[in-house]
């Protein structure tokens, strides 16, 4: 697969993954936020037309160039430092800059294959990245439900005090 930022051209409509919300986050708002500078979204799609081939030939018949395989978006926020794990609020003034892994989805059909792990590292080192240039202590995520959270802890995310949904991945 490759990652792309999001464009008008990828087939928004036919994503699933099991969370209805985010399938209508994707939909109908993901490109509109974009436009605004709200936040970006970047989608992985199969790399080439073999790749799309394989996919078939295992099944997944439905599956294009342009077919959204996964998804991530990005945008700035600011927290409290009192808010993250205590541990760490000794290292922050009272009030700083992060970047907020809004939402993190892979196809239901193609979960639990390491999609969703290769997301994870593209969107922390996107992050780390912008932070070189901008400003940004950590990366922040709200997550879905207490599976999910599992999921952000097993890559070194810290469980924001008496707030077990809302972890935090220090970048520095
Ligand atoms: C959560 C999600 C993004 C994980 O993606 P995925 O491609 O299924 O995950 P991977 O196959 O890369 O799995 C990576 C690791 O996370 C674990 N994992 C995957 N999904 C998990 C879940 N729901 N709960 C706990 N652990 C999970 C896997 O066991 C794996 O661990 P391992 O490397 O020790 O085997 C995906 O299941 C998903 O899109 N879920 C629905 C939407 C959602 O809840 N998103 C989170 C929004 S906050």
């Amino acid at each position: 697969m490759k990652l792309q930022a999001l464009t008008g051209n990828h087939v928004r409509n036919g994503f699933d993954c099991g969370v209805e919300a985010l399938n209508i986050w994707l939909r109908q708002t993901a490109l509109q936020h974009q436009a605004k500078g709200i936040s970006r979204t970047f989608v992985a799609v199969p790399s080439n037309a073999e790749e799309v081939e394989r996919y078939r030939l295992a099944g997944y018949d439905d599956l294009g160039e342009a077919s959204i395989l996964g998804f991530f978006a990005l945008a700035s926020a600011f927290v409290l430092a009192d808010d993250l794990a205590p541990e760490l609020v000794k290292r922050y003034p009272r009030q700083i800059p992060v970047t907020r892994l809004g939402r993190l989805a892979i196809r239901s059909d193609l979960q639990g294959q390491g999609l969703g792990r290769l997301l994870l590292a593209d969107a922390v080192t996107r992050s780390r990245n912008a932070a070189l240039s901008v400003g940004s202590a950590g990366i922040f995520v709200d997550a879905k439900n207490s599976a999910a959270a599992k999921f952000y802890a097993d890559y070194g995310f810290m469980v924001c005090k008496e707030q077990p949904l809302k972890l935090y991945l220090p970048m520095w």
